[in-house]
């Protein structure tokens, strides 16, 4: 069984991203993994400060704003997913602020090959391409740290809280849990 860290980036309570990362995180229960669920958006997060000092000071982000409560969580998972809507045709501030900081991995020598990730997420146009910014980041990324990508949930057309179930979304999201 895997240990799975979900992070929400969305701020609606009931909203379309998080009804999609609990769906998954139902699913991922119900298979015996491991889930730590944390949400960016109420988190102190406030990116890179591109100080190259990482883990010197034993933290993850010398810094030390909220990454460190969850940077030995995702250090020890077998994958994260990173739920989020998109905002202006990218990941939200506080999802980014958290992919900034997973760079402290890197200048820190922790090995993150192989870990599982994926990205589920939603946006109001009915146009794929608006995701193309969101994931690429994460794809990049992700091809130089060696991270395994298992399948991302991307579903656009849903605007309000509440239009996620009118789509598959949280079907696909569940079946997501599969991959882990
Ligand atoms: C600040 C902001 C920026 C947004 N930018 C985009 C955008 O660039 N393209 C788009 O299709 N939807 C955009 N949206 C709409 C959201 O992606 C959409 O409402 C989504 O369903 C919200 O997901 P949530 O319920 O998980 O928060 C934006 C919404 C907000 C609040």
């Amino acid at each position: 069984m895997s240990k799975i860290v979900v992070i929400k980036g969305s701020a609606r309570k009931g909203g379309n991203s998080n009804s999609m990362a609990d769906a998954f995180i139902a699913a991922a229960g119900e298979l015996g993994h491991e889930v730590v669920e944390c949400n960016a958006t109420s988190m102190n997060l406030n990116g890179c400060h591109g100080c190259m000092s990482c883990f010197k000071t034993g933290k993850a982000c010398t810094h030390d704003d909220d990454f460190n409560t969850i940077a030995d969580d995702l250090l020890t998972a077998d994958g994260w997913v990173f739920s989020f809507p998109i905002y202006w045709y990218t990941m939200p501030g506080q999802t980014k602020c958290i992919l900034d900081n997973v760079f402290s991995f890197a200048v820190g020598g922790k090995d993150c090959k192989g870990k599982k990730v994926a990205i589920i997420s939603c946006c109001e146009e009915n146009d794929m391409t608006v995701f193309d910014h969101a994931v690429g980041p994460f794809e990049r990324g992700g091809a130089l740290m060696g991270w395994d990508f298992v399948g991302n949930v991307l579903v656009p057309g849903v605007n309000n809280v509440g239009d996620i179930a009118n789509t598959d979304g949280c079907e696909q999201a569940a079946a997501l849990a599969q991959k882990f």
